[in-house]
């Protein structure tokens, strides 16, 4: 057995400053040419362990076993060099670089990045991708570049040091269904060639797919390996949570009441002056789900950004009959909208804040005295109150929510916006990063929000999203609707082609 793992843990172990056990004596196995698969739920240690993997964290006890040999990285540089890399969830990449600077950049003796050595960058650069399939642009600058891309350039990094083992952490959650499939052919072709890959991720039919074996955790416990071959999504899912999800509920037909949304020829501008949103019409009523499907980049965001107030728009923009034109993101959401954003790190939470205060950001009446002074007391109840609520695993309110993971903090922001009592919701993206328990919770919750009258406008790149839990979809490509479907009309391969640019000729 020992012949044939590249790394190997034994009985990891990690406790944190602030005292949480993260991982307890965790052993792992990942052989060569293997992609391995690393399930839980949120805040079961996958990112802890990896980190610890590639030298970004040091483990509190117990040995990491690489090529055979015990090691000891003190920084992630060291276990690069030794073969070891991991790609993140947010990016390292420095923005007004383009692929060749940044994947140059801190490598080891390279020195500044003059022509010669450019070249010499760049062509080794073509070379790997020749291999691999993995293609990039070489010359735009990263900030130009879409979220999918930016992964590729990580990834090609990481081949270019020549790792011998890739971590990558819930590398599909930024990626269109067409962009995970990519990366996935990508990922069997370097298996393929020998290299390892550990493969973080909440989607269960991802792994199903993509993995050879995969090892669960619950509650920094290993409670599982597995051959992928020889196991199911179900039982993935029980041993992930320890017990059997309930069915989902049958969801209760209702006709909607009154407009709460309207757009009328909503623009709004993009980059290099060009419309990223293109005179979309729309509604959205007391009691529904629209949806908005389509590939990232489409528009979405800035259609989202320009209702709640924060980018500059033309047309006609109506909430419950008040129009929007000249309001600011204070203004609108006291009107009665609250908006999960798609990035929890840019716009919904500040890390470096507790978990009560972000807990009460952009919400701070309700908090305060009449003298203008914070109702602390108060704020850590509902701190608490929204802890229990939303499952939000944390030692305590006063924790900084960098300490929180990634699915945890989701769940605060989701659970701080729910609690406004809004009469429109925008959920951008809402289960991104969420297990598969938190992720049926915050779906149900929308739907019974839903039955509650809420209207509810829903932005998701996960197709199966749009389809469980909206009444309407609209298809947005190239920044405007390509089609308006019913909830009797949606198929998943109409949406498809929708997605990909085919037309829909207005009905009726
Ligand atoms: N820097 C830190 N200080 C204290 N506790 C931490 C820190 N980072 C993570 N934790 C805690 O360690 C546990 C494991 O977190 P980790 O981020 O490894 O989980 P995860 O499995 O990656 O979850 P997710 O799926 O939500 O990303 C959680 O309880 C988390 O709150
Ligand atoms: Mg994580």
């Amino acid at each position: 057995m020992a012949g044939e793992a590249i790394l190997e843990t034994r009985g990891i172990t990690k406790v944190y400053p602030d005292g949480t056990v993260a991982l307890t004596g965790v052993d792992l196995v990942v052989r060569p040419g293997e992609i391995h698969g690393l399930l839980g739920e949120n805040g079961a240690g996958k990112t802890t362990l990896t980190k610890i993997i590639s030298g970004l964290l040091p483990p509190t006890s117990g040995e990491i076993r690489w090529k055979g040999k015990a090691v000891r990285f003190s920084s992630p540089r060291e276990a690069l060099a030794a073969g070891i890399g991991m790609v993140h969830q947010h990016f390292a990449l420095v923005d007004a670089f383009n692929a060749v600077e940044n994947i140059a950049l801190g490598e080891e003796g390279g020195g500044a990045l003059g022509p010669v050595r450019a070249a010499s960058v760049r062509r080794r650069l073509e070379a790997i991708m020749e291999e691999s399939g993995l293609e990039v642009p070489l010359d735009t600058p990263v900030e130009e570049l879409p979220v999918g891309v930016r992964q590729r350039i990580e990834i090609l990094k990481m081949l270019y040091r020549e790792v011998d083992l890739l971590i990558l952490d819930e590398p599909t959650a930024v990626l269109t269904p067409q962009e995970a499939e990519e990366l996935f052919s990508v990922l069997r072709d370097l298996a393929a060639g020998g290299k390892s890959v550990i493969f973080i991720t909440h989607k269960l039919a991802e792994a199903m797919a993509v993995t050879d074996r995969v090892t669960v955790l619950r509650r920094g416990r290993v409670v599982a390996v597995r051959e992928t071959g020889e196991t199911s999504p179900e039982e993935l899912a029980r041993l992930m949570v320890g017990e059997e999800l309930p069915p989902l509920k049958e969801r209760a037909g209702r006709a909607p009441g009154k407009e709460v949304l309207r757009v009328e020829g909503l623009t709004v501008p993009g980059a290099e002056g060009r419309p990223a949103v293109r005179g979309v019409s729309f509604s959205v009523r007391e009691g529904e789900i629209l949806g908005i499907a389509g590939v990232q980049g489409n528009g979405q965001t800035e259609l989202v950004e320009a209702l709640v107030g924060l980018r500059p728009w033309s047309g006609r923009v109506e909430l419950l009959g008040k129009a929007l034109a000249g309001l600011g993101p204070g203004e609108i959401a006291a009107l009665g909208l609250a908006h999960i954003p798609e990035d929890r790190h840019g716009m919904g939470l500040v890390l470096d804040f507790t978990l009560a205060e972000n807990a009460v950001l952009g919400r701070l009446k309700p908090f305060t005295d009449a003298f203008g002074r914070l109702r602390w007391g108060r704020i850590f109840r509902f701190a608490q109150e929204l802890i229990s609520r939303f499952s939000i695993q944390a030692p305590s309110p006063k924790v900084p929510v960098r300490y929180l993971s990634g699915g945890n903090q989701q769940r605060l922001v989701v659970g701080r916006e729910l609690s406004k009592s809004p009469k429109l919701l925008i959920a951008n993206q809402p289960t991104r990063g969420l297990d598969v328990a938190a992720t049926r919770y915050i779906r149900e919750l929308l739907l019974k929000l839903r039955d509650e009258g809420l209207a509810i406008l829903l932005v998701s790149a996960d197709l199966d999203e749009i389809l469980e839990l909206s009444d309407r979809v609209a298809v947005m490509y190239r920044g405007a609707f390509a089609g308006i479907l019913s909830r009797e009309e949606l198929d998943r391969g109409r949406i498809g082609l929708l997605m990909g640019g085919a037309r829909e000729e207005p009905v009726g």
